[in-house]
């Protein structure tokens, strides 16, 4: 008897959207390893798009496109590639290329912080932030642009709240973060003709990620009753948002900001 071909498990997506949304389609997501990223990155796929994971840490990428490909049933390669360095991201786009043909989304999420007033942040401080985040994210748009243009495809760039107030000890990154909302609205505005969308979602404290444990320590139940809606946001919060914005259904939303914060931004306290 011939043998049985083997037959990847099918992942049910839990989420309102139809599991097949996204067949046929391929994603590229910087800082896919891990975090926000890698939860949008598993949303995507569950519903049917083959990714590329873009990241410094060849270990920590090529762990996480075996257990995204394994969760899901669809194809992830780890690509390993600096975002400062365009060379290297250029040829993570080529790779991709390469291997499944085309792009349809792309996720601009590879993304470096700490906390430092601004007295005491170094030139090369300030620069590491602005060129992981903001040329980053530039170099991003400019490899990836022809083959968003062949698809009529979308872009989501991973932002933050911090920077619409202002939120010590992160000039930084704040200087960066509200760069990549002018570039995503330049993008829209530029690319919309050629049926190409770009859009921003700007996560408020998500709990379960490196940017929080850094900035504000693990979260409280005590913490937690400070915030609009009970809670932290997770980082399903954020995936399901992004795959909002690459469904149809955001056919017609184009160079908006998409915040993912529980309302935190609206509140004010009376002390
Ligand atoms: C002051 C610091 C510093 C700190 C680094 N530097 N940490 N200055 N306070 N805590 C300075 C260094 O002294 C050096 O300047 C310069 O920054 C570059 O540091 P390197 O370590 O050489 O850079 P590199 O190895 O490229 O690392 C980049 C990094 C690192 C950003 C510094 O933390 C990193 O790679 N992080 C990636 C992971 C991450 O942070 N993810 C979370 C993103 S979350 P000198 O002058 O000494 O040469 C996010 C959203 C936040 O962005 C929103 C939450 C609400």
């Amino acid at each position: 008897m011939a043998p049985t071909a083997f037959v990847a498990p099918q992942a049910v997506s839990t989420s309102t959207f139809k599991d097949d949304i996204f067949k046929g389609k391929v994603l590229f997501c910087t800082g896919g390893g891990s975090g926000i990223c890698r939860g949008m990155t598993e949303a995507i796929m569950r519903h049917g798009a083959s990714a590329t994971i873009v990241g410094r840490k060849l270990d920590r990428l090529t762990q996480a496109a075996k257990e995204l490909s394994e969760a899901t049933g669809q194809k992830c390669i780890p690509c390993q590639a600096d975002v400062r360095q365009s060379k290297t991201l250029q040829e993570a786009v080529a790779k991709t290329i390469e291997t499944f043909g085309r792009i349809d989304f792309v996720i601009c999420g590879a993304a470096g912080n700490f906390l430092a007033p601004i007295s005491g942040l170094s030139e090369n401080a300030f620069k590491t932030v602005m060129e992981i985040d903001t040329l980053g994210t530039f170099h991003t748009i400019k490899a990836t642009i022809p083959h968003l243009r062949a698809t009529k495809g979308a872009y989501i760039h991973v932002s933050a709240m911090l920077h619409y107030r202002a939120t010590p000890y992160q000039a930084h990154v704040s200087a960066a973060k509200a760069a990549i909302d002018a570039l995503s609205a330049v993008v829209a505005v530029e690319e919309g003709p050629h049926g190409v969308r770009s859009n921003v979602i700007a996560p408020g404290a998500i709990s379960g990620t490196e940017g929080m444990d850094r900035l504000e320590g693990k979260g409280s139940q005590a913490r937690d009753s400070f915030y609009p809606l009970g809670r932290w946001g997770a980082i399903d919060d954020c995936a399901n948002a992004a795959v909002f914005l690459f469904s149809p259904a955001a056919s017609y939303i184009s160079g908006q900001i998409l915040p993912v914060d529980g309302a935190s931004e609206h509140l004010r306290t009376l002390v």
